[in-house]
């Protein structure tokens, strides 16, 4: 089994929109895969409930356990990749990164994104220290506010616009 957490310390950074979207991206590739939302908002749940998703979404919450139970209860889950969205919380990251194979760390460009990004970093060396397998990590740039798009203007070509997503739909 391949566990993979989405992790930043920073609410609202992307972190569920990732998860569901890379489990959506490796299922659609043929994996067996599992999204664990252990995050009490349980927002990867609520999608699930919207949404007609081709995975199955677990929640497992990290409030209802022990650290090792919920270590246990996610290593049960029957799926060779499992993607876990976390809450943004010290406990919630540390328990997921040490379960982990791979985390991504969603970050935008705003100061206090990157003040978190530093903070979640942190989290992963305390954790990597404690432990001998391999832990890779990938910081993935991302705009939770806005996307570029491109319009023509018939006397000066192209130019970028930024509209909210919402706007695109
Ligand atoms: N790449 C993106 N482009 C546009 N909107 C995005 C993008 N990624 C996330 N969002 C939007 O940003 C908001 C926050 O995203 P999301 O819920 O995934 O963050 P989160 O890190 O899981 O938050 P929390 O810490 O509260 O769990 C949502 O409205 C989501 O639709
Ligand atoms: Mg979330």
């Amino acid at each position: 089994m391949t566990i993979i957490t989405v992790a930043q310390r920073k609410g609202g950074a992307g972190k569920t929109t990732i998860a569901v979207n890379i489990a959506g991206e490796f299922t659609r590739r043929n994996y067996n895969v599992a999204l664990v939302d252990s995050d009490p908002q349980a927002s990867a749940c609520k999608w699930a409930g919207l949404e007609n998703l081709e995975f199955p979404v677990y929640e497992i919450g990290l409030d209802n356990f022990t650290i090792g139970n919920w270590v246990q209860e996610v290593r049960s889950v029957e799926a060779d990749l499992v993607v876990i969205d976390t809450a943004p919380s010290e406990r919630h990251l540390g328990a997921s990164i040490a379960v982990s194979d791979l985390i991504l760390v969603p970050c935008t460009a705003s100061g206090l994104d990157i003040e978190a990004t530093e903070q979640t970093i942190a989290i992963i060396k305390a954790v990597r220290g404690r432990r001998s397998s391999p832990l890779a990590v990938v910081l993935v740039p991302n705009d939770t506010e806005k996307v570029s798009v491109w319009f023509p203007v018939p006397a000066t070509g192209y130019f970028p616009v930024r509209v909210r997503c919402g706007d695109l739909e």
